[in-house]
Protein backbone atom coordinates (compact mmCIF):
# COMPACT_ATOMS: atom_id res chain seq x y z
CA UNK A 1 0.00 0.00 0.00
CA UNK A 2 1.42 3.98 -0.95
CA UNK A 3 1.82 6.00 1.91
CA UNK A 4 -1.15 8.47 0.97
CA UNK A 5 -3.22 6.39 -0.80
CA UNK A 6 -6.84 7.42 -1.28
CA UNK A 7 -5.58 10.64 0.05
CA UNK A 8 -7.24 14.31 -1.68
CA UNK A 9 -3.53 16.38 -0.15
CA UNK A 10 -3.06 20.32 -1.36
CA UNK A 11 -0.39 21.84 -1.49
CA UNK A 12 0.04 25.68 -2.07
CA UNK A 13 3.15 27.22 -3.77
CA UNK A 14 3.23 23.97 -5.45
CA UNK A 15 4.58 25.52 -8.89
CA UNK A 16 7.84 25.79 -7.80
CA UNK A 17 11.12 24.89 -5.46
CA UNK A 18 9.92 22.38 -1.77
CA UNK A 19 5.87 22.39 -2.92
CA UNK A 20 6.59 21.39 -6.38
CA UNK A 21 9.19 18.30 -5.51
CA UNK A 22 6.65 17.65 -2.36
CA UNK A 23 3.70 17.48 -5.32
CA UNK A 24 5.86 15.26 -7.66
CA UNK A 25 6.62 13.21 -3.84
CA UNK A 26 2.53 13.34 -2.65
CA UNK A 27 1.54 11.50 -6.26
CA UNK A 28 3.91 9.09 -6.22
CA UNK A 29 2.67 8.03 -3.25
CA UNK A 30 -0.94 7.59 -4.64
CA UNK A 31 -2.10 11.16 -3.39
CA UNK A 32 -4.93 13.26 -5.58
CA UNK A 33 -2.68 16.48 -5.69
CA UNK A 34 -4.14 20.07 -6.08
CA UNK A 35 -1.46 22.14 -6.91
CA UNK A 36 -2.26 25.81 -6.14
CA UNK A 37 -0.07 28.71 -7.01
CA UNK A 38 -0.23 32.01 -8.44
CA UNK A 39 2.51 30.79 -10.86
CA UNK A 40 -0.18 29.03 -13.37
CA UNK A 41 1.99 27.77 -16.34
CA UNK A 42 4.81 26.07 -14.28
CA UNK A 43 2.08 24.44 -12.00
CA UNK A 44 -0.39 23.66 -14.52
CA UNK A 45 2.83 22.36 -16.57
CA UNK A 46 3.62 19.95 -13.58
CA UNK A 47 -0.25 18.74 -12.69
CA UNK A 48 0.02 18.25 -16.57
CA UNK A 49 3.44 16.03 -16.37
CA UNK A 50 2.19 14.10 -12.74
CA UNK A 51 -1.17 13.00 -14.71
CA UNK A 52 1.11 12.12 -18.08
CA UNK A 53 3.14 9.74 -15.21
CA UNK A 54 0.10 8.00 -14.42
CA UNK A 55 -0.97 9.85 -11.02
CA UNK A 56 -3.41 12.48 -10.09
CA UNK A 57 -2.59 15.70 -9.71
CA UNK A 58 -5.04 18.63 -11.07
CA UNK A 59 -3.73 22.80 -10.86
CA UNK A 60 -5.77 25.44 -9.08
CA UNK A 61 -4.92 29.12 -9.34
CA UNK A 62 -4.72 30.68 -5.67
CA UNK A 63 -3.40 33.52 -3.95
CA UNK A 64 -3.01 32.06 -0.48
CA UNK A 65 -4.14 36.03 0.83
CA UNK A 66 -7.21 36.40 -0.93
CA UNK A 67 -9.65 34.47 1.45
CA UNK A 68 -12.28 34.55 -0.98
CA UNK A 69 -10.22 31.85 -3.07
CA UNK A 70 -9.51 29.61 -0.42
CA UNK A 71 -13.27 29.32 0.63
CA UNK A 72 -14.06 27.92 -3.31
CA UNK A 73 -11.86 26.36 -4.20
CA UNK A 74 -11.60 24.10 -0.92
CA UNK A 75 -15.42 23.38 -0.72
CA UNK A 76 -15.06 22.97 -4.48
CA UNK A 77 -12.56 19.97 -3.53
CA UNK A 78 -14.94 19.10 -0.71
CA UNK A 79 -18.22 18.64 -2.81
CA UNK A 80 -16.33 16.75 -5.46
CA UNK A 81 -14.47 14.71 -2.96
CA UNK A 82 -16.06 14.66 0.29
CA UNK A 83 -13.27 14.45 1.81
CA UNK A 84 -9.99 17.08 2.46
CA UNK A 85 -6.96 14.92 3.95
CA UNK A 86 -3.66 17.23 3.95
CA UNK A 87 -3.30 20.34 3.53
CA UNK A 88 0.57 21.93 2.99
CA UNK A 89 0.52 25.48 3.74
CA UNK A 90 4.05 26.13 1.77
CA UNK A 91 3.60 29.04 -0.32
CA UNK A 92 6.18 31.52 0.49
CA UNK A 93 8.33 34.62 -0.25
CA UNK A 94 11.97 35.77 0.56
CA UNK A 95 10.92 38.46 2.19
CA UNK A 96 13.22 42.24 0.49
CA UNK A 97 15.41 43.74 1.29
CA UNK A 98 17.13 40.84 2.77
CA UNK A 99 20.16 42.90 3.86
CA UNK A 100 18.47 45.84 5.68
CA UNK A 101 18.48 46.27 9.69
CA UNK A 102 14.93 46.44 11.39
CA UNK A 103 15.68 50.27 11.57
CA UNK A 104 15.81 50.42 7.56
CA UNK A 105 12.86 48.04 6.75
CA UNK A 106 9.93 49.38 4.64
CA UNK A 107 7.00 48.83 6.29
CA UNK A 108 4.91 47.76 2.88
CA UNK A 109 7.73 44.81 2.51
CA UNK A 110 6.83 44.42 6.06
CA UNK A 111 3.09 44.04 5.06
CA UNK A 112 3.39 41.86 1.94
CA UNK A 113 5.61 39.00 3.60
CA UNK A 114 2.85 39.03 6.57
CA UNK A 115 0.41 38.73 4.08
CA UNK A 116 1.48 35.31 2.63
CA UNK A 117 3.58 33.93 4.70
CA UNK A 118 1.66 34.44 8.17
CA UNK A 119 -2.07 35.09 7.03
CA UNK A 120 -1.99 33.22 4.06
CA UNK A 121 -1.10 30.20 6.54
CA UNK A 122 -4.13 31.62 9.10
CA UNK A 123 -6.77 31.13 6.09
CA UNK A 124 -5.44 27.98 4.62
CA UNK A 125 -5.77 26.58 8.30
CA UNK A 126 -9.05 28.03 8.90
CA UNK A 127 -11.05 26.65 5.69
CA UNK A 128 -9.04 23.31 6.06
CA UNK A 129 -10.01 22.82 9.35
CA UNK A 130 -14.34 23.76 8.54
CA UNK A 131 -14.04 20.80 5.88
CA UNK A 132 -11.61 18.21 7.60
CA UNK A 133 -13.81 18.84 11.19
CA UNK A 134 -16.93 17.47 9.42
CA UNK A 135 -15.26 13.89 7.54
CA UNK A 136 -13.14 12.54 10.66
CA UNK A 137 -9.73 14.85 10.33
CA UNK A 138 -6.89 15.40 8.16
CA UNK A 139 -3.07 16.63 8.83
CA UNK A 140 -1.87 20.45 8.28
CA UNK A 141 1.46 20.98 7.49
CA UNK A 142 2.70 24.62 8.24
CA UNK A 143 5.94 25.32 6.38
CA UNK A 144 8.04 27.15 8.71
CA UNK A 145 11.74 27.81 8.58
CA UNK A 146 14.90 28.13 10.72
CA UNK A 147 14.36 31.81 11.27
CA UNK A 148 10.56 30.57 12.85
CA UNK A 149 13.14 29.30 15.59
CA UNK A 150 16.17 32.31 15.61
CA UNK A 151 17.16 35.52 14.98
CA UNK A 152 19.25 36.24 11.64
CA UNK A 153 21.53 39.44 10.49
CA UNK A 154 19.38 39.88 7.80
CA UNK A 155 15.59 41.07 7.05
CA UNK A 156 13.22 41.54 9.42
CA UNK A 157 9.30 40.16 8.10
CA UNK A 158 10.56 37.15 6.89
CA UNK A 159 11.42 35.97 10.39
CA UNK A 160 8.46 37.46 11.84
CA UNK A 161 6.05 35.65 9.65
CA UNK A 162 7.81 32.23 10.17
CA UNK A 163 7.79 32.77 14.03
CA UNK A 164 4.20 33.27 13.78
CA UNK A 165 3.56 30.68 11.49
CA UNK A 166 5.45 28.40 14.19
CA UNK A 167 3.57 29.32 17.43
CA UNK A 168 -0.20 29.96 15.08
CA UNK A 169 0.32 25.83 14.62
CA UNK A 170 0.83 24.88 17.93
CA UNK A 171 -2.26 26.87 18.84
CA UNK A 172 -4.51 25.20 15.94
CA UNK A 173 -3.55 22.05 16.70
CA UNK A 174 -4.54 22.53 20.28
CA UNK A 175 -7.43 23.62 19.01
CA UNK A 176 -8.26 20.51 16.92
CA UNK A 177 -7.11 17.95 18.69
CA UNK A 178 -10.48 16.71 19.82
CA UNK A 179 -10.96 16.92 15.70
CA UNK A 180 -8.73 14.22 14.25
CA UNK A 181 -7.23 17.28 12.79
CA UNK A 182 -3.18 17.22 13.25
CA UNK A 183 -1.21 20.41 12.68
CA UNK A 184 2.60 20.71 12.18
CA UNK A 185 5.55 22.86 10.90
CA UNK A 186 8.21 22.41 9.61
CA UNK A 187 11.64 23.81 9.80
CA UNK A 188 13.97 23.90 6.76
CA UNK A 189 17.81 25.24 6.96
CA UNK A 190 19.21 26.66 3.89
CA UNK A 191 17.43 25.14 0.51
CA UNK A 192 18.61 25.29 -2.75
CA UNK A 193 15.60 26.50 -4.21
CA UNK A 194 14.56 29.78 -6.84
CA UNK A 195 13.65 31.56 -3.53
CA UNK A 196 17.11 31.19 -2.38
CA UNK A 197 18.41 31.89 -5.71
CA UNK A 198 19.29 35.50 -5.53
CA UNK A 199 21.07 35.12 -2.17
CA UNK A 200 22.80 32.21 -2.73
CA UNK A 201 23.98 33.55 -6.07
CA UNK A 202 26.54 35.97 -3.94
CA UNK A 203 29.74 33.68 -3.52
CA UNK A 204 30.48 35.08 -0.12
CA UNK A 205 26.73 34.49 1.31
CA UNK A 206 26.61 30.79 -0.27
CA UNK A 207 29.67 30.28 1.83
CA UNK A 208 28.66 31.77 5.14
CA UNK A 209 25.53 30.12 4.72
CA UNK A 210 27.55 26.63 4.38
CA UNK A 211 29.85 27.50 7.02
CA UNK A 212 26.49 27.99 9.20
CA UNK A 213 25.29 24.79 8.85
CA UNK A 214 27.20 21.74 10.30
CA UNK A 215 27.16 19.15 8.14
CA UNK A 216 28.50 21.37 5.35
CA UNK A 217 26.42 21.58 3.29
CA UNK A 218 23.15 23.48 1.30
CA UNK A 219 19.81 21.28 1.62
CA UNK A 220 17.72 19.98 -1.22
CA UNK A 221 14.20 19.98 -1.68
CA UNK A 222 14.20 15.87 -0.82
CA UNK A 223 15.78 16.91 2.07
CA UNK A 224 12.33 18.74 2.80
CA UNK A 225 9.94 16.71 0.86
CA UNK A 226 10.12 13.13 3.03
CA UNK A 227 9.65 14.88 5.98
CA UNK A 228 6.05 16.39 5.03
CA UNK A 229 5.55 13.27 3.69
CA UNK A 230 6.05 11.68 6.82
CA UNK A 231 3.94 14.18 8.86
CA UNK A 232 0.94 13.81 5.88
CA UNK A 233 0.82 10.22 5.96
CA UNK A 234 -0.97 8.27 9.01
CA UNK A 235 2.82 7.19 10.31
CA UNK A 236 2.51 10.60 12.34
CA UNK A 237 -0.64 10.36 13.93
CA UNK A 238 0.72 10.47 17.37
CA UNK A 239 2.38 14.27 15.71
CA UNK A 240 0.72 17.33 16.48
CA UNK A 241 1.80 21.07 17.09
CA UNK A 242 5.50 19.67 16.96
CA UNK A 243 8.59 21.39 15.42
CA UNK A 244 10.14 19.59 12.22
CA UNK A 245 13.47 20.59 11.72
CA UNK A 246 15.37 19.50 8.94
CA UNK A 247 18.27 22.40 9.12
CA UNK A 248 21.60 20.06 8.57
CA UNK A 249 22.04 21.09 12.61
CA UNK A 250 21.92 24.94 11.88
CA UNK A 251 20.06 25.24 14.80
CA UNK A 252 21.92 22.38 17.27
CA UNK A 253 24.69 24.88 18.09
N1 LIG B 1 14.57 27.77 0.27
C1 LIG B 1 14.88 27.90 1.55
O1 LIG B 1 16.06 28.03 1.93
C2 LIG B 1 13.81 27.86 2.60
C3 LIG B 1 14.20 27.75 3.94
C4 LIG B 1 13.24 27.72 4.93
C5 LIG B 1 11.89 27.80 4.59
N2 LIG B 1 11.53 27.92 3.29
C6 LIG B 1 10.10 28.03 2.99
O2 LIG B 1 9.70 26.98 2.15
C7 LIG B 1 8.56 27.40 1.39
C8 LIG B 1 8.80 27.11 -0.09
O3 LIG B 1 9.88 27.93 -0.52
P1 LIG B 1 10.85 27.57 -1.74
O4 LIG B 1 12.22 27.79 -1.25
O5 LIG B 1 10.47 26.28 -2.35
O6 LIG B 1 10.52 28.82 -2.69
P2 LIG B 1 10.01 28.93 -4.21
O7 LIG B 1 10.10 30.38 -4.52
O8 LIG B 1 10.72 27.99 -5.08
O9 LIG B 1 8.48 28.50 -4.11
C9 LIG B 1 7.53 29.28 -3.46
C10 LIG B 1 6.23 29.22 -4.25
O10 LIG B 1 5.26 30.01 -3.56
C11 LIG B 1 4.49 30.68 -4.55
N3 LIG B 1 3.83 31.87 -4.01
C12 LIG B 1 4.42 33.05 -3.67
N4 LIG B 1 3.46 33.92 -3.29
C13 LIG B 1 2.26 33.27 -3.38
C14 LIG B 1 0.92 33.63 -3.13
N5 LIG B 1 0.60 34.86 -2.72
N6 LIG B 1 -0.05 32.70 -3.30
C15 LIG B 1 0.27 31.46 -3.74
N7 LIG B 1 1.51 31.06 -4.02
C16 LIG B 1 2.49 31.96 -3.84
C17 LIG B 1 5.50 31.04 -5.62
O11 LIG B 1 4.84 31.32 -6.86
C18 LIG B 1 6.37 29.79 -5.66
O12 LIG B 1 5.89 28.86 -6.62
C19 LIG B 1 8.36 28.88 1.70
O13 LIG B 1 7.36 29.05 2.68
C20 LIG B 1 9.71 29.28 2.24
O14 LIG B 1 9.66 30.43 3.08
C21 LIG B 1 12.45 27.95 2.29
Amino acid sequence: MKRLQNKVTIITGASSGIGAATAQLFADEDALVYLCDIQDDMGEGLAEEIVQSGAKAKYCHLDVRDEQQWDSILSRISQEHGHIDVLVNNAGIGGAPVHLKVEDYPVNDWDKTIAINATGVFLGTKYAARFMKQTGGGSIINISSVYGLVGTTRGASYTASKGAVRIFTKAAAVQYSQDNIRVNSVHPGFIETPQAASLLSDPQVRSDLINQTPVGRLGTVDDIKYGILYLASDESSYMTGSEFVIDGGITAR
